[in-house]
């Protein structure tokens, strides 16, 4: 029974150190930091583009671009290159928004290239 008291209280000492450790060791936080960075950029260039387009291009062109809502071009028909794209949706054109202040460039790339795929399928 003694022994059993003196494994709990051993129990709670290292639980206890373990946590604190994780907390003030001012190099356990960067490191977290580090990490999410490294997660951040990851999700970008894996280009969640699709995500994107989910998220600002399907109320006016669609899930698969053939919508055409407030006069949306079809993407599917769409014969420009990657970087007229980037242009368009940089700057806009006629009813469509430009997205310059909404996403940043490497954004707007992915969702441009994301589009490429929609007259593949
Ligand atoms: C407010 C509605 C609206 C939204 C939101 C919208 N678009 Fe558009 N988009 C349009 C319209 C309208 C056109 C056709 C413009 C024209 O006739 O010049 C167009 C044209 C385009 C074109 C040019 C196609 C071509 O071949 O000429 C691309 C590429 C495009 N959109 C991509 C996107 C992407 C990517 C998004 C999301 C980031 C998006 N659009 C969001 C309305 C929209």
């Amino acid at each position: 029974m003694k022994q059993v008291f003196f494994f709990a209280i051993i129990a709670a000492l290292v639980w206890a150190c373990g946590n604190s450790s994780g907390t003030d060791a001012a190099s356990g936080s960067n490191a977290g930091q580090d990490r999410n960075g490294a997660e951040t950029v990851a999700v970008v260039e894996k280009a969640d583009g699709e995500a994107l387009y989910k998220t600002y291009c399907v109320t006016c062109h669609g899930l698969y671009g053939d919508m055409g809502a407030s006069g949306a071009y079809n993407l599917q028909e769409s014969k420009l290159s990657l970087e007229e794209r980037i242009a368009v949706i940089t700057n806009g054109r006629k009813a469509m928004t430009a997205f310059e202040s909404l996403l940043d460039k490497k954004e707007i790339k992915a969702v441009a290239k994301y589009t490429m795929k929609l007259s593949e399928e």
